[in-house]
């Protein structure tokens, strides 16, 4: 056990799927995994390990926000031996033909938090996914027919932003789309020499103001559901 995770060493998978959201773990869990148990809920932060597939697999939630998915990605690495982490979440469509509902896979994370400073680089990092998983996710993607968009995010410190236009400049640098966690899971992946992924649906555009209702979330939530499961 660690400080925030509950589980005993062999009760997580090499494989850990990450949505936000403890409850969409425990759903995930119910509605993918054959003979699953939960084997963490410390702070209500869910976790399950399962069968899909004939392979083990474990859900789990991050929480929302780099710091909390530093914390849980970094003890699951380093404290569970996991070898892969696949972060399952919703994104911000920055551009015009990133439509909601649509699937976005991060090649790369620009962040405008200070999470690279803990590693004094004389220069800026480029937090980047795992290619193996990468290119592993587009054939899988490709094989099931789900179009999917590959290429930058941006994982803001911010939700709430006082600057309601300040995502036009990362829009103008062909960002894809805003979510809140990749960055830090792509830097502890580097830094500990393990793999982690980023798919996520677009849930609402800053372009539009565009919304998706909660039957469409389900929907494109299986598409890369799929994707993701299929990765273990
Ligand atoms: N901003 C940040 N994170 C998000 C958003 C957003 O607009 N949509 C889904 N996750």
């Amino acid at each position: 056990m660690t400080v925030h995770i509950g589980a005993k060493k062999d009760e997580i998978a090499k494989t850990v799927l990450m949505p936000g959201d403890p409850l969409r773990a425990k759903f995930i869990a119910e509605k993918y995994l054959k003979d699953f148990k939960q084997v963490t809920s410390v702070r209500g932060m869910l976790g399950f390990t399962g069968i899909y597939k004939g392979k083990e697999i474990s859900v789990m939630g991050s929480g929302m926000g780099m710091p909390s998915m530093g914390i849980y990605s970094f003890e699951l690495f380093t404290e569970y031996d996991v070898d892969n982490i696949i972060r399952v979440g919703s994104c911000g469509s920055f551009q015009e033909d990133v439509k909601v509902r649509d699937v976005v896979i991060a090649m790369g994370a620009c962040t405008n938090s200070r999470y690279a400073s803990q590693y004094d680089l004389p220069g800026t990092f480029c937090p980047t996914a795992s290619y193996s998983l990468l290119s592993k996710a587009v054939s899988v993607a490709e094989k099931l027919d789900l179009p999917v968009k590959v290429g930058n995010i941006l994982s803001s410190d911010i939700f709430y932003d006082d600057d309601p236009d300040s995502w036009k400049k990362w829009a103008r640098m062909g960002v894809l789309a805003v979510e809140m966690e990749a960055a830090a899971l792509y830097m502890n992946a580097a830094k500990l020499k393990k793999n982690a992924l980023v798919i996520l649906t677009v849930s609402d555009s800053l372009v539009s103001g565009e919304l998706t209702t909660s039957e469409e979330r389900e929907k494109t939530f299986t598409d890369m559901m799929e994707i993701a499961l299929n990765l273990a």
